[in-house]
């Protein structure tokens, strides 16, 4: 199978495990040939440390031989990035979420759509083993139908913001910066969201950044967008759902993740990270942990990508999807504008829920072999 070549733009905090799984055959799917920054130096350092070129985004578009873009810069800069890849027809795996503006992602899946390219957005820590457990507990039946369901975050965003600025703006802030993760981890086991009503706030809008070493260190900035938020979710399947963040946390961090069932209760782990234990609690009696019925308990990212390179030389459908994306992309939007307006959001965009993962895959070397036949 001739391997897909890829090259990263966006060389900051997140693209080191992903050109180290690109490079250390964890992936052998995807070749990693070059990687590009605006910070210059940044690049260069990355290009050096991986063995990989270190091209100008020009010269990447330019080049015919790199099929796949991986978008990993900051928000602001997804849109413009992945809709000159698609452009000139490369595919393009992008960071969440999508773009800033909702119309934006729309005009991205569209324009992917029109040049049959395939276009896949993060988080992919849904296809890892915890997330992929918890589907197969539900699809399995073992909670009975599910009725209800309950996503919880709190973190003190001043330890990541203060050294990561774009955490505070648009685009950006817990609702769509830590959003995705529990909503996608949601929408892959239950499909999709039909409306969404919600309540948002700031919390101590004014700050200082107290964070040693930080670049805006005892600098004063302004959050620009909501740190709490409240939502209730309906699903199209008709389970009724809460979402609470709340970014202003005096702990570093504490998530809750669980769909009532019929039969069953489902406690999941945390779906920002990919192994995290399960468990399944059944009538009178106490929770009790699952063994992870699928493969990427370790740190995975670019998972996502890999499973997409797969797709595209196996013309198939990916599981990290633009359309699954856009849904995620327009709850969290329509849990803005719903706190803004004080109406209900009708969600416009649907999706199909990715068909999950075969079972058991330990890594490269078993689920690349497999891949070919179980999953086409
Ligand atoms: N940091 C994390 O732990 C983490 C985890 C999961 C996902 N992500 C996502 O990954 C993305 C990047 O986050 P990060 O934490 O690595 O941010 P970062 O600020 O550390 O890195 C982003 C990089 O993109 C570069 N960049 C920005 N605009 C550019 C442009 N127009 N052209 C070329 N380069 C550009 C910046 O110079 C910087 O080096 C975000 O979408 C974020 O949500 C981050």
């Amino acid at each position: 199978m001739q391997r897909v070549k890829t090259a990263i733009i966006g060389c900051g905090s997140i693209s080191n495990i992903y050109m180290q799984s690109f490079t250390n055959g964890k992936f052998s799917i995807i070749e990693l040939v070059a990687c590009s920054d605006m910070d210059e130096a940044r690049m260069r350092q990355s290009a050096e440390a991986f063995g990989i070129r270190a091209m100008t985004l020009d010269e990447i578009l330019e080049d015919g031989s790199i099929e796949l873009v991986v978008n990993l810069t900051t928000p602001a800069a997804h849109y413009p990035i992945t809709k000159r890849a698609l452009l000139v027809g490369k595919h393009v795996f992008s960071e969440k979420m999508i773009a800033v503006e909702l119309e934006e992602g729309a005009e991205l899946v569209a324009l992917a759509n029109e040049k049959g390219l395939h276009l896949g957005v993060a988080p992919d820590t849904f296809l890892g083993a915890s997330v992929q457990t918890a589907k197969h507990i539900v699809d399995k039946g073992l909670i009975g139908t599910p009725v209800s369901c309950r996503a919880s975050v709190s973190r003190n965003y001043g330890i990541y913001g203060e050294f990561l600025p774009h955490l505070y703006k648009k685009g950006a802030g817990i609702g769509f910066d830590m959003g995705g993760y529990y909503l996608a981890a949601l929408a892959a086991i239950l499909g999709p969201i039909q409306r969404v009503s919600a309540f948002t706030a700031i919390s101590g809008q004014q700050r200082v950044n107290t964070r040693i070493g930080a670049p805006m260190f005892e600098q004063e900035y302004e959050l620009e967008v909501p740190n709490v938020i409240t939502a209730a979710m309906q699903y199209e399947s008709g389970v009724l759902g809460t979402l609470h963040m709340n970014a202003d946390s005096i702990i570093d961090e504490r998530t809750n993740l669980e769909i009532y069932g019929t039969d069953g209760i489902l406690i999941m782990g945390d779906p920002n990270v990919f192994g995290t234990p399960v468990y399944l609690q059944k009538t009178n009696s106490a929770p009790v942990a699952f063994p992870l019925t699928h493969g990427f308990a370790e740190n995975s990212r670019g998972l996502g990508a890999a499973e997409m390179a797969w797709s595209i030389r196996a013309g198939r459908n990916h599981r990290a999807s633009k359309e699954m994306a856009l849904h995620v992309f327009e709850t969290m939007h329509g849990i803005m504008t719903s706190a803004e307006s004080g109406a209900t959001h009708v969600m416009q965009s649907t999706f199909s829920t990715p068909a999950a993962l075969p079972e058991g895959y330990i890594g490269d070397g078993g689920w690349t072999r497999k891949e070919e036949s179980a999953l086409i």
